[in-house]
């Protein structure tokens, strides 16, 4: 039987979030998307979607309130609906999730993205007086640490109350031992890598590696060639190195100036890359000069049919680089990375588009 769930990634990932759950889950069903959730139905067990690597947490939907009302009488609605609502499917999605556990302990955590006339923590207390009455007789509420969370998202109209399936390792991955200041979040690295279509033949190039989380990523996605990483920095490299060891996944690493990269030209078939942008790193500036230099490797490191994926929020100057050089955009994803709206491209030569067409 199909069961509702929900997965929060980061906004702007929703719909390629829903594309990886299509793929592991084919009979993944698409409810509704809202800026960082995506709603869909399945009938797969809960613990295949702990496998999904572009989304931040992973939910067994409990109740859903379409049309939320603003004002304080909301806080009512919300009590009632948890109060008429069989939690069992989502205490099971969490159990089977867990290997069979029975949960001992709960806590309610709650967000509120749209405004309401009342506050977040009065919402979250309206919904944990509703589920001391209707949760199991053995389970306890608890502050923190809890076995069992429940989650209560106020967005701009609906409200979904669901039980945490995931856990933090799923957004910050237990690999990550090691993070530089402008280090990607690891579902971003995976959305990269998802849009650069992987395949067992890929030899994949993240030429400004940073911590090596595109890389680190890459690997433990899907079955690859060879992974070729490096930086500028030794200290940047010697930390990818560790995060690559302790994920067991293989990388070439070198320390190198990614203007002049020691590799054979067309060598690579996937270029996967966060240039640096913001006031962390560079400036726009000397972003001029670096971009320009980079776009000119890149081409001559790619085979003619590779696919270049790279995330910058110097939108403008990237996108006219791309034009001026020759390659084609196929698609653009815009999302929020520390803090600014930043965007993934996906290009490829625009050469290579004519030649396959005459051929
Ligand atoms: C935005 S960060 C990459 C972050 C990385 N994706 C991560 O998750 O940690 C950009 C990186 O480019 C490196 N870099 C800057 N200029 C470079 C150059 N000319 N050659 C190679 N690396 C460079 C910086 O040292 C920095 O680590």
């Amino acid at each position: 039987m199909s069961q509702l769930f929900y997965c929060m990634t980061m906004p702007g990932l929703e719909t390629l979030a829903f594309s990886e759950i299509r793929e592991h889950l084919p009979d993944a069903e698409q409810v509704k998307f809202a800026r960082g959730i995506a709603v869909f139905k399945t009938a797969h067990s809960p613990a295949a979607l702990l496998e999904l690597r572009t989304v931040e947490d992973v939910f067994a939907s409990a109740v859903h309130i379409p049309h939320m009302r603003r004002d304080p009488d909301g806080l009512r609605v919300l009590h009632s609906a948890t109060m008429h609502t069989d939690l069992t499917p989502a205490i099971t999605s969490w159990r089977r999730a867990h290997h069979g556990r029975q949960p001992r302990t709960w806590r309610v955590v709650s967000q509120m993205v749209g405004s309401y006339d009342f506050r977040r923590n009065d919402a979250g207390l309206s919904l944990a007086n509703a589920l001391k009455r209707v949760l199991p007789r053995g389970m306890r509420q608890v502050d923190d640490d809890a076995d069992m969370e429940i989650w209560l998202w106020l967005g701009n109209n609906d409200v979904l109350i669901g039980v945490r399936l995931s856990d933090a390792t799923m957004r910050h991955r237990s690999y990550k031992r090691e993070h530089l200041p402008a280090s990607l979040r690891p579902t971003v690295a995976a959305a990269m890598n998802w849009l650069a279509r992987p395949t067992a033949q890929d030899v994949v190039l993240d030429p400004l590696c940073g911590a090596g989380t595109i890389l680190v990523e890459r690997g433990l996605m899907a079955p690859f060639d060879r992974l070729i990483g490096g930086d500028i920095r030794d200290e940047a490299v010697a930390m990818a190195r560790r995060n690559a060891r302790s994920a067991d996944v293989g990388v070439s690493w070198r320390v190198w100036d990614a203007q002049e990269l020691p590799l054979e030209p067309a060598s690579v078939t996937r270029i996967i890359t966060n240039l640096p942008f913001g006031k962390q790193l560079g400036s726009h500036q000397s972003n001029i000069d670096l971009y320009s230099a980079l776009i000119k490797e890149f081409e001559r490191v790619l085979t003619p049919d590779g696919l270049l994926v790279a995330l910058t929020s110097e939108d403008r100057l990237w996108s006219t680089l791309l034009q001026k050089h020759g390659w084609r955009l196929l698609k653009k994803v815009v999302l929020v990375v520390l803090g600014q709206p930043a965007s993934i491209f996906v290009a490829e030569r625009a050469d290579q588009v004519v030649e396959t067409a005459s051929r």
